[in-house]
C-alpha cells in the first residue's frame, strides 16, 4: 500500500511542472509579444485583414502555428522568421497572452 501512494504521489508530482509550462505566462507573454503588435494589434485584433485576429484564439491553435511556422512544417515568408527567434517557453507565454484576451468580442462591444 505504502509503494501504491509513492508512485501515485510521484506521479501527481511529476505531472505539475508539465501543466505549468504548458499553461504559460500569460504577464510574461504581454512583453515578450511587444514586437508582433505591429500587425497583430497589441489587443490581438490586427491592424490589417492580412494579418490574422490572434486575441481570444485557442492558446494550443497558436503555439501550434508558431512551432509549426518555426520548424517549417507552415510556412510564410513573414512569419517563418518571427517564429524562428523564439523558444519554446517564449512561445508558450506569447500564446497564453493572446488566448486571455477578448479577441473579436473587443471589437462588437464598441
Ligand atoms: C510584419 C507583420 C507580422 C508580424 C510583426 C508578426 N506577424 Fe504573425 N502573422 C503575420 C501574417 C501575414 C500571418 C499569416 C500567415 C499565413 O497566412 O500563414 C501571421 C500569422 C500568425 C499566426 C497564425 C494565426 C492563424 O490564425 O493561423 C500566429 C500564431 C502569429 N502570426 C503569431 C505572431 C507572433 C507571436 C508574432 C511576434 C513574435 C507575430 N506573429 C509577428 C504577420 C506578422
Amino acid at each position: 500500500m505504502k509503494r501504491l501512494q509513492q508512485v501515485v504521489c510521484f506521479t501527481i508530482l511529476s505531472l505539475v511542472p508539465a501543466i505549468a509550462l504548458s499553461a504559460g505566462n500569460a504577464a510574461e507573454g504581454k512583453k515578450k509579444s511587444a514586437v508582433c503588435h505591429a500587425c497583430h494589434g497589441a489587443n490581438g485584433v490586427s491592424i490589417q485583414p492580412i494579418y490574422p485576429n490572434l486575441g481570444g484564439q485557442h492558446q494550443n491553435y497558436l503555439s501550434k502555428s508558431l512551432y509549426d511556422f518555426r520548424d517549417g512544417t507552415r510556412s510564410n515568408a513573414v512569419m517563418s522568421g518571427f517564429a524562428a527567434n523564439l523558444s519554446d517557453a517564449d512561445i508558450e507565454d506569447i500564446s497564453a497572452w493572446y488566448a486571455s484576451q477578448d479577441g473579436l468580442t473587443e471589437i462588437k462591444d464598441k
